[in-house]
């Protein structure tokens, strides 16, 4: 078992580079396989637990992957397993991509349900709709998702939620369906931005990804290409969160200032300077932090994923703040884990009202999911004393060697395997 142990208390400076966006390569890796020709090369590719679990899925349905530093080839030519039903499918939210894209180059799938993060129910009804409106028949069968169509046809889908999974999903299925598809109500996120442009730099014709109509028009076929996936916006928001916590300058690199507009607000709101460049955020922060108020909204809002390394500097804030997760209803379960530092905090339902305490104290907690394990790295970070965090699996799922770069900065953070 693993653990991070942090002697928190030292204030972060210098300069530390952003990785590729998870949730961009999460759903790249598996639209990869859609390619019936030619191998994709995918640079900027985290090195995190997730990407490792998706590279076995695909080797196991027959594609040939090769790594190379953040370089990934892809060749799919090779694929002869239309039946994706891992462990390693199971365990991971993002293993769902592969219904879209072998429905799309094959017209069938066979995909276990996914896993992910355990942040409240994770239904996958408008990617279903979303198929079906493409023309395909799709079955729950014995834990797994069953998929066939005769033909695929372009539609008029409109989601009744904005969801990421699905945006992308139906996307990726409709790029080899006959005409035109439109989605209404899409998701609007850097990654879903990215997903599209990987797509189009197969050969596919999707257009206006980025707004919320996003219009398809179907191709022959997907061919590979070379491709760089683009700076994790929630990495970058929880380096930016941390040095604003910790204090000290820290200049967040490799990142595009325009995704990380919302957290840089709500710092600058806070007290804390952020001054934008070309494709760094420079923070300087003296620790002399003002509550604010936060509701999570889907992209250009407040996104949940950094709701949670958010409620750790807002814990220590002056004054009350209040937290709204409108997005998942049990995101809030690193709370509890936040109150044993010494944090006030309160949780009705998905609201959390932080009282600012002067400090927290160094404490054994555990990472109850991905964000919530940033979250308790940053609270370590600025604890007095010593913190050690259990459950860190989670966080390697989504963040690459988070030690070794808070270390980089300064601060005293170490992993020990007991
Ligand atoms: N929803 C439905 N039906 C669906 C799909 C979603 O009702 O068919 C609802 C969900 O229950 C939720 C909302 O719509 O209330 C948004 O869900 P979305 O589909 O956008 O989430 P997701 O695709 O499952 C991705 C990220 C999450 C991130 C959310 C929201 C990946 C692999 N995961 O999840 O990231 O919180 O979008 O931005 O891309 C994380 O990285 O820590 C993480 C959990």
């Amino acid at each position: 078992m693993e653990k991070l142990v942090i002697n928190g208390g030292k204030s972060l400076f210098g300069s530390i580079d952003i990785s590729g966006a998870k949730n961009a390569a999460v759903a790249i890796l598996p639209a990869a396989v859609a390619a019936g020709e030619g191998k994709c090369v995918i640079d900027n590719i985290p090195d995190i637990a997730d990407i490792n679990c998706l590279e076995r899925i695909v080797e196991s349905l027959g594609c040939t992957v090769e790594r190379n530093g953040n370089s990934l080839t892809i060749d799919s030519t090779t694929l002869n397993n239309l039946d994706a039903c891992t462990e390693d499918v199971r365990r991971m939210r993002a293993s769902y991509y592969l219904i879209g894209a072998l429905l799309a180059r094959f017209k069938k799938a066979r995909v276990e349900l996914p896993g992910g993060c355990p942040i409240g129910v994770r239904p996958i009804d408008q990617h279903i709709k979303g198929f079906e409106a493409l023309g395909a028949d799709v079955k729950i069968e014995h834990g797994a998702v069953v998929v066939t169509a005769e033909k695929l046809k372009g539609a008029n889908i409109f989601f009744d939620v904005v969801t990421v999974g699905a945006t992308i999903n139906v996307m990726i299925a409709a790029t080899l369906a006959e005409g035109v598809t439109t989605l209404e109500n899409a998701a609007r996120e850097p990654h879903v931005v990215d997903v599209a442009n990987f797509l189009n730099a197969m050969g596919a014709n999707v257009k206006g990804a980025g707004t919320d109509i996003i219009r398809i028009t179907g191709v022959e076929s997907l061919k590979g290409c070379n491709y760089s996936v683009i700076p994790d916006q929630i990495e970058a928001g929880t380096f930016m969160i941390a040095a604003a916590s910790c204090g000290g300058e820290v200049r967040v690199s490799n990142v595009i200032p325009k995704h990380l507009e919302s957290i840089t607000a709500k710092l600058t709101e806070m007290g804390v300077e952020v001054i934008e460049e070309d494709d760094s955020v420079i923070i300087k922060s003296d620790r002399n932090l003002k509550g604010v108020n936060i509701k999570t909204a889907p992209y250009p809002g407040f996104p949940t994923d950094i709701q949670q390394p958010m409620s750790t500097i807002l814990s220590v804030a002056k004054g009350r703040s209040i937290i709204n997760e409108s997005i998942w209803e049990s995101r809030l379960k690193h709370v509890d884990e936040l109150k044993k530092m010494g944090a006030n905090i309160k949780v009705e339902g998905r609201t959390a009202i932080l009282d600012g305490v002067e400090k927290l104290t160094g404490a054994i907690v555990k990472a109850t999911d991905l964000r919530a394990g940033a979250a308790m790295v940053i609270a370590g970070l600025i604890a007095d004393g010593t913190t050690e965090i259990y459950s860190i699996e989670h966080i390697d799922r989504g963040y690459p060697h988070i030690e070794d770069k808070f270390k980089s900065l300064g601060a005293d953070i170490h992993r020990e395997t007991e």
